[in-house]
């Protein structure tokens, strides 16, 4: 009865989770303690994330090799560092996943109504659009809540930098990203 107790602890959707079937496996019940999970848990993590690290991070050294050859009597300009594809795929993937803002950022137009489409929007009405959508909107970014650096790698689409804002947009967008 207890057992069955414990095993009617997790739940998760139809899909399940390696975590729900070691919870309820008919292992001894030290082998499905928190602890026991908690390190596989680790072991998952690791195994999925260092490997393909270490893969891009690799890539990565190999492209730096060139422009930091000269190190520190030449240290890579922003130009010279901006030509690099693997580098700006990574930094602009990191920003697409790793914004600082998740909220919706409000404008207000103080005396102009704003025409959206079909929609007129009346002055002093705060509209706003939040940066969470627009870089996980899956018609636009494919798996997006994957940290794939090679979609910028490919053919970049319209849509893509449409709704690429880590920084904002516009008359009030950040002073920093340059
Ligand atoms: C990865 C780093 C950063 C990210 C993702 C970021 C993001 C943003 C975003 C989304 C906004 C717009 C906020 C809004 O619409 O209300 C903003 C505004 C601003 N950011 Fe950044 N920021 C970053 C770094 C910086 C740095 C390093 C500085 C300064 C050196 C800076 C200075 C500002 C300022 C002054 C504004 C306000 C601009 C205005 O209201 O006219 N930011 N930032």
């Amino acid at each position: 009865m207890k057992q069955d107790n414990d095993r009617r602890r997790i739940k998760t959707d139809d899909r399940g989770s390696v975590f729900l079937h070691l919870a309820n496996s008919d292992m001894p019940a030290s082998e499905r303690a928190p602890e026991r999970l908690l390190k596989e848990a680790q072991v998952l993590l690791a195994g999925g994330t260092a490997t393909t690290s270490h893969t891009l991070g690799e890539d990565l050294r190999e492209e730096l090799r060139k422009p930091m050859a000269d190190w520190p009597s030449h240290i890579p300009t922003l130009v010279e560092l901006e030509k690099l594809p693997l580098l700006t795929a990574i930094i602009k993937e990191s920003l697409r996943l790793a914004y600082g803002v998740m909220h919706r950022l409000p404008r207000v137009s103080p005396d102009t109504p704003i025409q959206y489409g079909k929609y007129t929007i009346p002055s002093r009405v705060p509209v706003g659009m939040s940066t969470y959508f627009m870089h996980t909107d899956p018609d636009v970014f494919s798996q997006p809540f994957e940290f794939k650096p090679e979609r910028w790698l490919g053919s970049i689409t319209p849509k893509m930098l449409r709704n690429y804002v880590p920084f904002a947009r516009g008359s009030r967008n950040c002073l920093g990203q340059e």
